[in-house]
C-alpha cells in the first residue's frame, strides 16, 4: 500500500479524479466500483470537469456500486443510487445500459447479491475501486467483523453506521441493512484507493494504518492491497 497525504480536501480530490481519468484513458472499457458519502463528492465533480475539459470518453466504462441501503427506494436522495446517477452518471451522460446497481427493494437479497457476484466474476476483476471508510472502520458495509474472504453479502448494520448514516437522508429513516459488494472483491480490485479526509476520521486512519490488519477494523485490509493507495488529508492524517 502506499500512503499519500494532501494538504487539503481539494487537492486529494483532484488526485483521485486524475487516477480516474488515467485509468479511463489507460482502459476505455474499464468496470469501474465506486463509493458514495461526503469523501469522494468532490472527486467525481472534478472527474466529471476533467472528462470535459479533456475530451475523455467514459461511453465503453461499466459502473458497479459498491453499496446501497436496503429498504430505500432510488428516488430519496439519501440512497446510494441517488447519490451516482446526481454526481457522476447524469452529468457524464452515462447510458443506464453501462450501470449496475443494488435494488434495495429487492424481495430476493440473496438472488440480489448472486447478480452482483456474477457480474464481477463475468466483467470483472474492478479495474479501479473507489472506497471511503466509515467512522467504524466500515468499507462499502463490510462492518467490523466481516470475513476477509466474504463476497457480495447482506449485511446487519452496525450502531455506528446507523447514526451516522442519518446525515445523508432529509428525514430521519429507518437503516438496518445495506447490501455490499465483499471484501474479497475489494482486495481483488486491480487499483484500490481509500480516501479518507476531515479531522473526524483521523482516529479512524490512525486505526487503519496502525492497527494490526484485521477484519476487526476492515479498512486495515487496504494494507495488503499491492496497488492500494490510501489518500488522506492532513486533517485526516493528524493522528499518525
Ligand atoms: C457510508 C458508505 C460507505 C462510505 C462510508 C464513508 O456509510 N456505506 O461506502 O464510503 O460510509 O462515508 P463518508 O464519506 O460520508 O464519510
Amino acid at each position: 500500500m502506499e500512503l499519500k497525504t494532501f494538504s487539503d480536501h481539494a487537492s486529494l480530490s483532484a488526485a483521485a479524479a486524475s487516477m480516474i481519468i488515467a485509468c479511463v484513458k489507460r482502459c476505455p472499457g474499464a468496470l469501474l466500483c465506486l463509493a458514495t458519502g461526503d469523501t469522494p463528492k468532490l472527486t467525481y465533480q472534478m472527474v466529471v470537469e476533467y472528462a470535459k475539459q479533456e475530451g475523455i470518453s467514459f461511453e465503453k466504462c461499466f459502473f458497479i456500486g459498491l453499496d446501497e441501503w436496503l429498504g430505500i427506494p432510488p428516488e430519496n436522495s439519501g440512497s446510494c443510487h441517488y447519490f451516482l446517477h446526481t454526481h457522476i452518471f447524469k452529468p457524464l451522460g452515462i447510458h443506464p445500459s453501462q450501470v449496475y446497481l443494488f435494488d434495495a427493494l429487492t424481495r430476493d437479497e440473496e438472488a440480489e447479491c448472486e447478480k452482483m457476484n456474477k457480474l464481477i466474476a463475468e466483467k470483472g476483476p474492478v479495474d479501479l475501486m473507489l472506497v471511503g471508510v466509515g467512522m467504524n472502520g466500515h468499507v462499502g458495509f463490510n462492518e467490523p467483523g466481516t470475513g476477509l474472504d466474504t463476497i457480495t453479502h447482506v449485511a446487519i448494520l452496525d450502531e455506528v453506521t446507523r447514526s451516522v448514516g442519518q446525515k445523508y437522508f432529509q428525514e430521519k429513516v429507518s437503516i438496518s441493512k445495506g447490501i455490499t459488494v465483499g471484501l474479497k472483491q475489494v482486495m481483488q480490485a486491480k487499483n484500490l484507493l481509500m480516501l479518507a479526509n476531515g479531522k473526524k476520521k483521523a482516529p479512524v486512519i490512525q486505526q487503519v494504518v496502525k492497527q494490526e490488519i484485521s477484519p476487526k477494523f476492515p479498512a486495515t485490509i487496504i494494507r495488503m492491497h499491492q496497488n492500494g493507495i490510501l489518500m488522506i488529508d492532513s486533517e485526516a492524517a493528524s493522528a499518525l
